[in-house]
């Protein structure tokens, strides 16, 4: 079985759209691959209760209790390898997880580490993407699933959706539009990726 780990810092609603698919889809008929668990960097991010209530494993990780970013990364992945099965190529999502990761943490992954970013790659990585898309005077917005290479919000482009900005779209109105079409993209290509896996 492939073990796939979701990483998460709040509501995850990413997460929830992504073990519902792989139910609905039966990803472990389909491609032999499972959501093995969900880890938080926040020790009180809604998405844990919602992974639980999913029958899905639950850890946290909170960054704030170790001296360094190398040394929050290390434990983060020995906790995520905790869950591989040897031999099968095991699936790291970040979904909703607001850390920045060491490159050393990202080759250990590499090819196996995937990130869904809310614009439309390369414009606006990054934070505050919806804000700065609307300053910006765009016309579209949209969100990116992407490898995760060292640099940030960089790498290969999986999946893209993309949405109208309405003239009176806030920041919050576009981030609901954008992340309706989130939970239809993500699934779709972690799927993708499992069938060439
Ligand atoms: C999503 O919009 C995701 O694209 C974004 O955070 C939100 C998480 O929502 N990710 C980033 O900004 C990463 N830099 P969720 O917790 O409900 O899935």
């Amino acid at each position: 079985m492939k073990n796939i780990v979701i990483l998460i810092s709040g509501g995850g609603s990413n997460m929830l759209a992504i073990v519902k698919a792989s139910k609905r889809e039966n990803w472990a008929a389909n491609y032999q691959a499972q959501v093995a668990a969900v880890i938080s960097n926040k020790t009180n991010a809604k998405g844990l209760a919602l992974a639980a209530q999913q029958g899905i494993a639950t850890a946290s990780l909170d960054h704030k209790a170790f001296a360094s970013r190398e040394a929050f990364d290390t434990a983060l992945a020995q906790r995520i390898d905790s869950y591989a099965t040897p031999g099968q190529p095991q699936l790291v999502l970040l979904a909703g997880f607001m850390r920045i990761l060491t490159p050393g943490f990202v080759n250990h992954y590499a090819g196996r580490l995937v990130n869904i970013h809310p614009s439309l790659l390369p414009a606006f990585p990054g934070l505050h993407t919806h804000q700065r898309a609307i300053d910006a005077g765009c016309k579209l917005a949209g969100a990116t699933v992407h490898l995760v290479t060292p640099e940030l919000d960089h790498g290969p482009i999986l999946a893209q959706a993309v949405v109208p900005i309405l003239p009176n779209d806030s920041a919050e109105t576009l981030a609901a539009r954008v992340l309706s079409q989130e939970h239809l993209i993500y699934p779709q290509a972690v799927a993708s990726l499992l069938q060439v896996q």
